[in-house]
């Protein structure tokens, strides 16, 4: 293997023990602790999984955790409601709705209702707006461990070809917003994209965000280039496996003959979510409290 590894684990480890020592002195500071509210509608088995390791993420951050469960026929007025409480809740600095919702809640009229002060996802229209304009604001959890590992490997990004493949709300757009915005020269490439090995193998930063097992081939990357995974895929189980294996958008093996640095599936970006949600959500305590952020946070 040519390229080098980058380490999301670790790198998410040291995060989260920067955020542990801050979150300590905003207890210090301010007499109670940042708190964080997941809710859960129904009982997807994935999003089971992530609820459960968030809130045992922030309580090792010295964080207080709150977890509301409704019931997959819950109805949007009830949903509503509890995110009203926690809007008006002082104890409760940050509000993640774990998506998907079931099909008969409509996913953007629950994020409007979360107050954007609390929006520690990024997913409020007016984070979105203010990531589009320059302000700041709350930045979604994934884009931003990604972009936090390849300002690590890289540095400067100025001036260097970033290629994202994926357009979504929650990876793809964010991500195209961060580059854009620490000066690469940004394309955003999706399922309609003609020639898509053409279109990667310009980048000297490939992320790739789709969801489609092993999409990205060796002899699509620009030798060097750096290259990070987001996707997260369960391939079917081969013969005598109880489960499949887990696999990126990448081909792993093969990228990394070519690739300067990528990103491992697991053990790359995924663990950088729940560290920057850590991390959003101390930052959204310290500014609810109407004091000035920690410049290292
Ligand atoms: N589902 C998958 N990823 C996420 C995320 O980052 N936030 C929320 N709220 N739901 C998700």
């Amino acid at each position: 293997m040519a390229a080098q590894l980058i380490d999301g684990k670790a790198f998410a480890a040291t995060l989260r023990a920067r955020v542990g020592g801050h979150a300590a002195a905003f207890v210090a500071r301010t007499g109670r602790q940042a708190g964080l509210a997941v809710v859960l509608v129904g009982h997807d088995p994935a999003s089971e999984v992530y609820v459960r390791s968030k809130g045992k993420a922030v309580l090792a951050a010295g964080m207080a955790s709150f977890e509301h469960l409704l019931p997959a026929d819950c109805s949007a007025a009830q949903l509503l409601a509890l995110i009203e409480r926690l809007n008006a809740d002082p104890a409760v600095d940050g509000i993640l709705v774990q998506l998907p919702l079931p099909a008969h809640l409509d996913e953007q009229q629950v994020i409007a209702a979360i107050s954007p002060d609390k929006d520690v996802d990024g997913f409020h229209v007016i984070n979105a707006g203010r990531l589009a304009v320059g302000l700041s604001g709350f930045v979604p959890c994934t884009p931003l461990g990604c972009m936090m590992l390849l300002t690590d490997q890289l540095g400067d990004l100025s001036g260097m070809e970033a290629v994202v493949i994926g357009r979504s709300n929650i990876v793809g757009k964010p991500m195209a917003q961060l580059l854009t915005a620490a000066n690469a020269t940004v394309t955003v490439a999706h399922s309609r994209t003609r020639d898509l090995p053409a279109v990667v193998r310009r980048a000297d930063i490939v992320v790739a965000a789709v969801g489609r097992p092993e999409l990205v081939r060796g002899d699509w990357i620009k030798p060097g280039a750096a290259v990070i995974d987001v996707g997260i895929n369960r391939l079917p189980p081969a013969n005598g496996e109880a489960k499949g294996r887990l696999v990126g958008d990448v081909a792993f093996a093969e990228v990394a003959e070519v690739a300067g640095a990528i990103t491992p599936v697991p053990g790359g970006v995924g663990p950088m979510t729940i560290a920057v949600l850590l991390r959003n959500t101390l930052v959204a305590a310290w500014r609810n409290e109407g004091l000035e952020v920690p410049q290292d946070l």
